[in-house]
């Protein structure tokens, strides 16, 4: 596995190098959403060590439990630039000076639900620190995404890594299922 500053966005003038970013004072806050649990366990580390509040991300109608309906439903809903409802919100912002955001990438940009926490949430003067997961693809537009739907916070470069993706853990399991003589 590997870990990476994110790149600068050709032509964006909105991300601070994180060498070059004050620190900020005040409470953090870790906002994520995860699908397989890669996500989930950078949050969770984030947290304890900052040490910082935790929200989990989370639609108000999951996503189906097979991969590929999810895969078709997330392309449907980026080309169709859906935000689905939270199944719940922060009541406030107020107290947090800075916000870690993590995600999985989803068809090569941020998941559609990111772009609902960042709409629908009072952001205006905050750090954004993002830290995504992908799976072996890259960013995609993802930091794009961020810095159009929270255009008055402050977008610090962050942390991405790769990590492993649910594709291919499932084409193992079923050619090893292939093998078994028992049904
Ligand atoms: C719907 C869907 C779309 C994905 N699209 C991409 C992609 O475009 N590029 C990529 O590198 N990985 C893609 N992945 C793989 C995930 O980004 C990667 O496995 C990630 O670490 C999953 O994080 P999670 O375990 O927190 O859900 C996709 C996964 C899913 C479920």
């Amino acid at each position: 596995m590997s870990s990476l500053l994110l790149p600068l966005a050709a032509g964006s003038a909105s991300v601070t190098p994180a060498d070059a970013a004050p620190r900020a004072e005040g409470k953090s806050l870790v906002a994520f959403f995860s699908r397989s649990g890669n996500t989930r366990v950078i949050a969770g580390q984030l947290s304890r060590a900052l040490p910082a509040d935790l929200f989990e991300i989370v639609p108000a109608t999951p996503y189906p439990a097979d991969y590929f309906e999810t895969v078709e439903q997330a392309r449907q809903e980026r080309d169709r630039g859906d935000r689905p409802p939270l199944k719940a919100q922060l009541p406030s912002t107020a107290s947090y000076a800075t916000v870690f955001l993590g995600f999985p990438i989803w068809g090569e940009t941020a998941p559609p639900v990111i772009r609902t926490f960042l709409t629908v949430h009072d952001l205006a003067d905050k750090t954004i620190i993002p830290f995504i997961t992908h799976g072996g693809f890259g960013l995609g537009n993802s930091e794009a995404v961020l810095a159009s739907h929270a255009p008055q916070a402050r977008l610090i470069e962050g942390f991405s890594m790769q990590a492993p993706q649910e594709r291919q853990t499932i084409e193992r399991i079923t050619q090893w299922l292939d093998t078994l003589k028992v049904k």
